[in-house]
C-alpha cells in the first residue's frame, strides 16, 4: 500500500527583502516583505513524497543525494503537515491511519542550490505541497508551513505579487503569505537573471541577518522607520500600477539590505564589481529611457544574498536591455545563464 504525489513550486524574488527574524526557531521576520513568483516553466524545484505502512523511517533525497533528516527546518515543516493532516484526519485511530505511515521525500531543483537564487525557497515550498497533499490535507494556508522550512519559501506557495506578513502572534499564526495581484498585474514582464557567480554564498542568509540586526546601524534605520514605510509605498505603487515607482521602490530596498550588510561587524559582502557595474547599467539605462519621456520601459535590479542580479524587465524592453547587457558583458568573460544552469563549468 502506498499513495504518492508530485508536487512544483516556482521561484520567488523579493522587491521588499525578508532580513531578520523576530524568532530563528518558528521563522518570523522582523518586517513584512513583497516578492514576485516567477513562472513555473524555468526555475522551480519538484518534490515527490511517497508515504507507506512498509516504509521504517522518514527519508529525504535532495539533488539525487540522501540526506539527513535531522536537519529542524524539515523537521519542523513535517511536524505541522502531521498535526494539521490529524485535525482533518478520517482514518486515524483505525488500521489505515496514514497519518503515522513514514514518508520518503525527493526532491529536485531544476538550477544550482545555495547560489543566492532563493532555490531553498522552492524547494521547500514544493515539499511542503506535496506531503501535504499526500497526507491528505486539504485546504488551510500552507505559507505557515513553508515558513518553518525557510522563511522566504512561505511566498512561493502563491503565484504573482505576494506579500507576507510579519505578523504580532509569538506563535506565528498570523505571520502569513496573501497574493497581493496577480502575475500578470504589470503587463508581461520578464526576470532576467544575472549570474555573476554560481559559488555557493560564503556567509548564510541566517548569520547575515544575524549579524545585521545585532550591529548595524543602518539595519537598526531600516526596521524602525524606513522598510514599514517603502513597503506601504511599493503596495500602493502596485495598487495604482505605478511601475516606475514600483521599480524606484524595489532598487531601494536592495540598495538598503546591502548597505546594512556592508555597515555590519564585521561586514557582510555579497555584491561584487560585476553586480555594482550591473547596477550602473541599470541606472543610466532608466536614465534614458525617462529621458525620452518613456517611464513605462524603466528596468529594475534586486540582489539577494549574494552576487547575482534579478532584473524585472517589461516584455517591450527585453531585447535592448539583453542586448546592452551583453554587449556591456560579453558571454566569453562570464558564466552565461545557459551554461550556468545546465550545471556546467564557469570559465573563471
Ligand atoms: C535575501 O528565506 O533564505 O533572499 O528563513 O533563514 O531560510 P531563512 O532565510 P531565507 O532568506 C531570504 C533572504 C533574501 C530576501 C528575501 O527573499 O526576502
Amino acid at each position: 500500500k502506498y499513495f504518492i504525489v508530485t508536487a512544483t513550486a516556482p521561484v520567488n524574488i523579493a522587491v521588499i527583502k525578508y532580513w531578520g527574524k523576530r524568532d530563528e526557531v518558528l521563522i518570523l521576520p522582523l518586517n513584512d516583505s513583497v516578492s514576485f513568483t516567477l513562472s513555473q516553466d524555468q526555475l522551480c524545484a519538484t518534490t515527490t513524497a511517497c508515504i507507506s505502512p512498509a516504509f521504517t523511517n522518514d527519508a529525504f533525497w535532495l539533488n539525487g543525494k540522501e540526506e539527513s533528516l535531522e536537519n529542524p527546518r524539515i523537521q519542523n515543516c513535517l511536524k505541522e503537515i502531521r498535526r494539521r493532516a490529524k485535525e482533518s484526519c478520517s482514518s486515524c485511530g483505525s488500521e489505515d491511519d496514514i497519518t503515522s505511515w513514514p514518508v520518503h521525500i525527493c526532491s529536485a531543483n531544476n538550477f544550482p542550490t545555495a547560489a543566492g537564487l532563493a532555490s531553498s525557497a522552492a524547494g521547500y515550498a514544493a515539499m511542503v505541497v506535496a506531503v501535504a497533499e499526500v497526507y491528505g490535507v486539504s485546504g488551510g494556508d500552507l505559507s505557515v508551513a513553508a515558513r518553518q522550512g525557510s522563511g522566504s519559501a512561505c511566498r512561493s506557495v502563491l503565484g504573482g505579487i505576494v506579500r507576507w506578513y510579519k505578523g504580532e502572534q509569538l506563535d506565528g499564526s498570523d505571520s502569513v503569505a496573501r497574493q497581493v495581484a496577480p502575475p500578470d498585474h504589470f503587463g508581461e514582464l520578464h526576470a532576467i537573471l544575472c549570474v555573476a557567480s554560481g559559488r555557493r554564498k560564503k556567509t548564510g542568509s541566517t548569520e547575515g541577518m544575524r549579524r545585521c540586526v545585532k550591529t548595524s546601524l543602518v539595519m537598526n534605520m531600516r526596521l524602525t522607520s524606513t522598510v514599514d514605510a517603502r513597503t506601504k509605498n511599493i503596495v500602493k505603487a502596485i495598487a495604482e500600477k505605478d511601475w516606475s515607482s514600483f521599480c524606484d521602490l524595489t532598487m531601494s530596498d536592495s540598495q538598503e539590505m546591502h548597505a546594512a550588510c556592508l555597515t555590519a561587524s564585521p561586514p557582510v559582502v555579497y555584491m561584487t564589481d560585476t553586480s555594482h557595474a550591473v547596477v550602473e547599467l541599470v541606472h543610466e539605462y532608466n536614465r534614458v529611457v525617462v529621458k525620452e519621456g518613456q517611464p513605462q520601459l524603466k528596468i529594475c535590479y534586486t540582489f539577494d544574498a549574494g552576487p547575482n542580479a534579478c532584473l524585472f524587465v517589461p516584455a517591450a524592453a527585453v531585447g535592448q536591455v539583453m542586448s546592452l547587457l551583453l554587449k556591456v558583458f560579453p558571454p566569453s568573460d562570464h558564466c552565461t545563464l545557459d551554461t550556468y544552469l545546465r550545471g556546467l563549468p564557469c570559465p573563471t
